[in-house]
């Protein structure tokens, strides 16, 4: 859905509805005051007359016109003034999105005056935020629904922000629309269908997203691979017609990168464009899900969109190897031993365990490339670990204390949930091998198979580099809506990166 979004000083003569905010217990914001007085006391009579309304966060009452001024007054229950902060009033805009989408709006206006009347969040940060939520939710795949997009036609067109605060929350807007853009980047690559998202078209794209904006990208075909020795990453990938891609993103914020020396931090994720398991077929049943096991890399693609749309101080780098993991008379088998581009050699005992070998080429060559500091993978690399945390909490190994502590902010910032996992010699004992260096299949199977495969990308990381895998098979799609995220692709982590590099990356 498009709709555009303004900050103003005065609601929109054409605006069809008007929204004010109500806090609980019924009482009213500063610019819920003023429409009140203005339409003689109708939000007054309008709660009083409805005991149901009590101005719970998210809950909506439509009051209807007054006169030919105000055509829909809607009040917005803004819950208690001490738990709105940044994340809680994002999800206001996400339900309040959710409410006006059920009416016929085209053009709202949103009342924010007076809700800022707490410590620590300022009305810019609240009209931007309230803004952003409720973007955020308006996200829809409907590329291959012809009548859907017909309808959409008809649908909201522009959403104005009242507000005296208008100058500064427009800046404010300006960087967290930035996110969105990327957010919605990884969303709509993890919701692509596998026959239009394959390693070839997938690196195009990527060129035509980001050279646009100013990233740098390479891609490394499967020739280029060979001679590199990406023995694990193109294991998986030669049961496919698809060539295998690896592609690596730069942005240069700030001090440009270099691979002569160290570089600051790196993001490599799995993108596997379709997992059928390989020889060792997954069942039939919820096959089509694995489209979305290329969402690590979306949400580096994704990442790398934001940072780039927002003009990041940052110098960040983005790899992410692209396969089809497919059956096929010339794909891998169960029981063949490959090398890896780091030259340890791997038994696969289970192809449908393909993630950890395209990370492990990624990540080696990423770390003799550019010497980066930090590097976090991500990739949804278990269904262990949606057996752990659901598709509520991202699941996170991390081998350095003071990484963690900036992961766990950037989560408390963004509402994107991280837990900390743990890493363990027991583990990597797990994934030593008798006739290799190690097993991508661990010895006691899917028990523990989150931590073991972590284990099994431990091995992948050089000596002193700061570390972190993310295992985001439950939280980069879902079935089932969220606060700000549709059904399907999430967009997860982009915003919780984003805001670590923001925080601890970024030239201030
Ligand atoms: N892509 C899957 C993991 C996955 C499962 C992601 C469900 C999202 C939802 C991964 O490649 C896989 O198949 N892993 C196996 C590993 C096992 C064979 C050790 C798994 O989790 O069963
Ligand atoms: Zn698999
Ligand atoms: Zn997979």
């Amino acid at each position: 859905m498009t709709f555009s979004i303004h900050f103003q000083k005065t609601g929109k003569k054409t605006a069809d509805t008007t929204v004010v905010g109500i806090f609980e217990g019924q009482k009213l914001s500063k610019s819920a005051k003023q429409l009140n007085k203005e339409t003689s006391g109708l939000i007054e009579a309008g709660i009083d007359g409805n005991a149901k309304f009590t101005g719970k966060s998210g809950q909506t009452l439509n009051l209807g016109g007054y006169k030919d001024q105000y055509k829909r007054v809607i009040v917005l229950g803004l819950g208690k003034k001490e738990d709105l902060n940044n994340i809680t009033i994002e999800n206001l805009g996400g339900k309040l999105f959710k409410a006006l989408q059920s009416l016929d709006v085209k053009n709202v206006d949103i009342h924010v005056e007076g809700i800022e009347d707490i410590a620590e969040t300022s009305t810019p940060e609240i009209a931007s935020h309230l803004a952003y939520g409720f973007k955020l939710k308006s996200y829809t795949f409907e590329k291959y629904q012809a009548a859907k997009k017909k309808a959409e036609k008809a649908s909201l067109k522009s959403v104005t922000i009242v507000t005296d605060a208008h100058t500064a929350s427009k800046k404010y807007h300006e960087i967290l629309d930035a996110i969105s853009e990327g957010v919605f980047l990884a969303r709509d690559l993890v919701n692509e269908p596998p026959n239009m998202l394959h390693p070839e078209s997938y690196a195009e794209l990527i060129k035509k997203e980001l050279k646009p904006l100013g990233v740098e990208v390479e891609v490394l075909d499967e020739k280029k691979m060979q001679k590199l020795g990406f023995g694990a990453l193109l294991a998986v990938g030669q049961g496919s017609i698809r060539e295998s891609k690896t592609v690596i993103m730069r942005w240069n914020g700030n001090k440009k990168i270099s691979k002569k020396g160290k570089n600051p931090i790196a993001f490599v994720g799995k993108g596997v464009t379709f997992d059928t398991g390989g020889i060792s077929l997954k069942p039939g049943a919820g096959m089509d899900q694995m489209k979305m096991d290329m969402g690590g890399s979306a949400a580096v693609v994704g990442l790398m969109k934001a940072l780039a749309g927002r003009k990041a101080k940052a110098s960040v780098i983005g790899i992410v190897g692209l396969v089809e993991n497919m059956p096929s008379d010339r794909a891998y088998r169960p029981g063949d031993i490959i090398t890896s581009h780091s030259g340890k050699t791997i038994e696969v005992l289970n192809t449908d365990a393909e993630g950890r070998l395209v990370l492990a080429d990624a990540m080696t060559y990423v770390q003799e490339t550019y010497k980066p500091e930090v590097i976090i993978d991500l990739a949804t690399l278990t269904g262990a670990m949606m057996v752990s945390l659901g598709y509520e909490y991202c699941g996170s190994f991390v081998n350095d204390d003071a990484l963690w502590d900036q992961m766990k902010d950037a989560s408390d910032n963004t509402g994107e949930k991280l837990w900390r996992m743990p890493l363990d010699k027991a583990f990597r004992e797990q994934v030593k091998s008798d006739v290799a260096d190690i097993k991508n299949l661990a010895t006691y199977g899917q028990y523990g198979g989150a931590c073991t495969a972590a284990a099994f990308i431990e091995n992948f990381v050089k000596d002193g580099v700061k570390w972190a895998h993310m295992d985001i098979a439950g939280t980069a799609w879902w079935k089932a809506e969220g606060d700000v995220t549709p059904k399907g692709g999430t967009g997860f982590p982009v915003r919780a990166l984003n805001d670590l590099v923001k925080n601890h990356y970024e030239k201030k």
